[in-house]
């Protein structure tokens, strides 16, 4: 047999990139190619990029301005850009870079392997005509005992600042009988948590004989898998909520205490302007509807500051809610106009001001998840080790509440899922000791 091909994949942006890459791998393996750690050796190096703000684009622009050399002194070498920049931008990637052969958009790529055969350059931007999932291969390998699931695809909201619903097409989701049987290979693989994607994972409703389901409904029926422990989802929407998930926090015990649900300002004039169409108040409401189904629930979000015309009243109001939520963690954005979206014709702020608001919401959140992960010790909880720490006897894993925990419990193994008791805590991590 010929030696296997080497495949190199850097990923940039959110998990579902992650995932993607993940699925471009084992796309790959049919092929011959074998993935690798070190670019400098690899037959095909993919770029699977994000396109979500402007420095996620430069990054991408720099790198492949390195790889030049590394293409000069190894012509064979073919270079393929994945992802939402491949979507958004990528005739105009192949006429500025080319040393690029091949481009190939988020909903096309299970024809990666055809791409890559043969000489040329190749685009391949379509959004489906077929089902992308059905048409890659099953999940391989011996996996590690956490693993992502995308079962929702795409955004019709077009948020005033955003260009997923360009770069990633209208709505979808996936059939429930393939998410279960993709969540079934993934268990006896070694896999214990699933946490289940979308861009707005909550407005899932797939189809099962005919029958829809949402994401409340999907949780139940991957709860029933045995072997399958944990359940997580992200991002959500605050206006696909429905009551049914809602109500899961409090019944599925598999599934955990987290809620990622984006406000991403507190003002309903920027709101408004963003195309949000939910309020401060109905966020809120939301948030206690939650915490009244489960009680101890952490909740984080993104934001966004400096969003074109944010006052400082706005940005207060911003400040004001998070008091009032009180997160457990958050992602916090300075406004990048992107090409192609509405809120990209609107005079920006000026730099010193967005950067003085980050700071200050940055500050607040952080006192904030302080308190939270201050909160935790003393209390018992279950931590999945995904890693040994780097002390001796020491392994790593995620709490319930998705929080890093060190544990000192010689013996113990990768993929155990151990009651712990919380003994100490920093702004990012918690240490803990095994009970019984
Ligand atoms: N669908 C999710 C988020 C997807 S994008 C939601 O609606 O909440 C992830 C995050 O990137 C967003 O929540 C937002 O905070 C941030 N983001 C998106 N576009 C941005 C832009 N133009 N500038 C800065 N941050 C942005
Ligand atoms: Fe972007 Fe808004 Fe869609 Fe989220 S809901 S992906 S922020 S357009
Ligand atoms: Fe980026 Fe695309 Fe994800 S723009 S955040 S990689 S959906």
């Amino acid at each position: 047999m010929a030696d296997p091909k080497k495949l190199f994949i850097k990923t940039y942006g959110c998990q579902m990139n992650v995932y993607d890459s993940e699925r471009m791998a084992e796309a790959m393996a049919p092929e011959g190619y074998e993935t690798t750690e070190v670019m400098e050796d690899a037959d095909l190096v993919l770029l699977n990029t994000c396109h979500i703000r402007e420095k996620a684009g430069e990054k991408l622009y720099s790198d492949l301005g390195r790889m030049r050399s590394l293409k000069v002194a190894r012509p064979e070498m073919k270079i393929g850009v994945a992802g939402c920049i491949a979507q958004a931008e990528g005739a105009e990637v192949m006429r500025r870079m080319p040393i690029v052969d091949l481009v190939v958009g988020p909903q096309a790529y299970h024809r990666l392997p055809e791409l890559a055969r043969g000489a040329g350059r190749k685009v391949d931007t379509d959004f489906p005509t077929e089902a992308k999932f059905d048409l890659l291969p099953e999940r391989q390998g011996r996996r590690g005992p956490t693993a992502f699931l995308t079962v929702q695809e795409g955004c019709d909201k077009f948020c005033a600042f955003c260009v997923v619903p360009y770069t990633r097409g209208a709505e979808m989701s996936r059939p429930v009988e393939g998410v279960l049987a993709e969540a079934r290979g993934l268990v006896e693989r070694g896999v214990r948590e699933i946490s289940l994607l979308g861009q707005n994972v909550n407005a899932y409703h797939g189809q099962s004989d005919g029958a829809d389901v949402g994401l409340a409904q999907l949780i139940g029926a991957l709860a029933k898998i045995d072997g399958l422990e944990r359940i997580r989802y992200m991002t959500s929407h605050p206006n696909d909520m429905e009551d049914a998930l809602i109500a899961a926090h409090g019944d599925q015990p598999k599934l955990m205490p987290y809620l990622h649900l984006p406000v991403q300002s507190g003002s309903d004039r920027i709101l408004k302007a963003m195309n949000r169409k939910h309020t401060a108040e109905s966020y809120l409401r939301l948030i206690e509807r939650f915490r009244a189904a489960r009680p101890d629930i952490l909740v984080s979000s993104d934001f966004i500051v400096g969003f074109p015309g944010e006052t400082d009243a706005d940005f207060e109001a911003t400040l004001a809610l998070i008091r009032e939520v009180g997160y457990g963690a958050a992602y916090s954005f300075k406004y990048s106009p992107r090409p192609g979206t509405p809120a990209a014709e609107k005079p920006e702020l000026p730099a010193e001001v967005t950067d003085a608001r980050l700071h200050a919401l940055q500050a607040l959140i952080t006192q904030q998840q302080r308190a939270a992960q201050d909160a935790m010790v003393g209390r018992q909880t279950t931590v999945l080790y995904e890693k040994p720490g780097r002390m001796p006897g020491q392994m790593v894993g995620k709490s319930e509440h998705l929080m890093a925990v060190h544990v000192a419990h010689e013996g113990a193994s990768v993929g155990d899922l151990v009651q712990v008791r919380i003994t100490a805590a920093s702004t990012n991590s918690l240490a803990a000791v095994p009970l019984g």
